[in-house]
């Protein structure tokens, strides 16, 4: 037999290329590929890329000079740039860095196999199609290796909202929905190879509308109640959500479903109305703060997650400090939080752009408020008792560490349950980023 091909991924970005990164390395798989953690051994590299802050994007550009040398001395490693960059900039890769041999847009990764094909063939190959066909039925799957206790599953791709500052519309192209029976065919298939907590994906996940049993297209909830059903699943998450979409019945669910985690991400970019509407957010702050008391009726200990641009075009230091009292009122648990960065394409590249000094200054006072609320909400879950899923050993000796229903990293030590279980746990103290504590009985 052949010796395998080895390849190495990095994977910048949200968890949707996490995902992507692990079908694309199952699909490689099928064409002999393994996986190896370091460049130097690699037979193929790939970057799957992030495209959207400018950072995200230039870091690319820098990693591919990194792979210069490699490149030099094995002529025969091919380099692929896969993700949002790709998609965003096509063959421009190609023309800034020559050594790249392929260029591969999200919707196009179940042609890989035949894309790296190609570049074996000593051609370059380029693919940002966004063709209609289910990209992840194509992608085929290696039989049945063992997983850990969680996993992502991608439910829906792309974004129709277009907000005036992201690129994702652009990038991963119009909202598309898979199929109910697709995703608990491959819920199932992750729960026998071990996995015990599932996040749903999705760029707008709480727009899922896919084809259900009955031909009618099913909502996020009752997609996570189809979910519910998977014994040996034991626990359902989400992410990333849009306040407009947050449906009645998923509020329910949220009230109802013991599967379903007392956790949501739901991001409001701004607390100004005039800067939300200048986003094309299409709700107001206010709407908002309602919606998250409507959630909290329904849940309340839901700990609730955004995340936050500062500085975005014609920011005013009153609409931040609405911002602000927004952050002040609802109390968050975990927060992301960016300065607005231009992205080539989108609306709001174009208008008047807050000078940078004024956009580091609020940043640091949205963090400080945030970090402090993060902090609050850790802090009280001492003394309570917790679910916690066990992922893996911790760094000391006997330990292990896991994710609570909230959410948080929690370690216990000496512990005796294994990774995958799922315990109750008494949270002693709360520490910088993570809490402490004891296996109840
Ligand atoms: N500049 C800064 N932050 C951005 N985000 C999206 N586009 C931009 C941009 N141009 C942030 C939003 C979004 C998160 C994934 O990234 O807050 O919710
Ligand atoms: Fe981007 Fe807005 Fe769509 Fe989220 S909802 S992906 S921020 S356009």
């Amino acid at each position: 037999m052949a010796e395998p091909k080895k390849l190495f991924i990095k994977t910048y970005g949200c968890q949707m290329n996490v995902y992507d990164s692990e079908r694309m390395a199952e699909a490689l798989g099928g064409q002999g590929y393994e996986q190896t953690s370091s460049p130097e051994d690699a037979d193929m590299i790939l970057l799957n890329t992030c495209h959207i802050r400018e950072k995200a994007a230039e870091k690319v550009y820098s990693e591919l000079g990194r792979f210069k040398g490699l490149k030099a001395e094995k002529p025969d490693l091919k380099i692929g740039v896969a993700g949002c960059v790709a998609q965003a900039e096509g063959a421009e890769i190609m023309r800034r860095q020559p050594m790249v041999d392929l260029v591969v847009g999200p919707q196009s990764y179940h042609r890989l196999p035949e894309l790296e094909a190609r570049t074996r063939a000593g051609q370059k190959a380029l693919d940002t199609d966004f063709p209609q066909e289910d990209k992840f039925e194509h992608l085929r799957s290696r039989p049945k290796a063992k997983r850990g206790p969680t996993a992502f599953l991608t439910v829906q791709e792309g974004c129709d909202k277009f907000c005036a500052f992201c690129v994702v519309p652009y990038t991963r192209g119009a909202e598309v929905s898979r199929p109910v029976e697709r995703v608990v065919t491959e819920a199932r298939d992750l729960v026998e190879r071990g996995v015990r907590e599932i996040t749903l994906l999705g760029q707008n996940v709480n727009a899922y509308h896919g084809a259900g049993p009955d031909g009618a297209d099913w909502s996020l909830a009752q997609l996570i109640w189809e979910l519910d059903k998977v014994d040996g699943l034991e626990r359902i998450r989400f992410t990333t959500s849009h306040p407009n979409d947050m449906t009645d019945d998923l509020i329910e669910a949220h009230g109802t479903c013991a599967k379903l985690m007392p956790y949501l991400h739901l991001p409001v970019q701004a607390g100004s109305d005039r800067i939300l509407k200048r986003m094309n957010r299409a709700h107001t702050a206010e709407s908002y703060v309602r919606l998250i008391e409507k959630i909290r009726a329904a849940r309340p200990d839901i700990l609730i997650s955004g995340d936050f641009i500062v500085g975005f075009p014609e920011e005013t230091a009153a609409d931040f400090q609405s911002t602000m009292d927004l952050v002040a009122e609802v109390k968050y648990g975990s927060a992301y939080s960016f300065k607005y960065s231009t992205r080539p394409g989108t609306p709001a590249a174009e208008r008047d752009q807050v000078p940078e000094a004024e956009k580091t200054d609020r940043l640091h006072r949205l963090q400080a408020l945030l970090t402090t609320q993060q902090r609050a909400a850790q802090d009280k879950m001492v003394n309570k008792t917790v679910g916690v899923l066990f992922e893996r050993p911790g760094r000391l000796p006997g330990q292990m560490v896991g994710k609570s229903d909230h959410l948080h990293a929690v370690h216990v030590a000496d512990c005796t349950a294994d990774a995958g279980t799922l315990a109750k746990v008494r949270i002693i103290s709360s520490e910088a980023n993570s809490l402490a504590g004891a296996l109840i009985g």
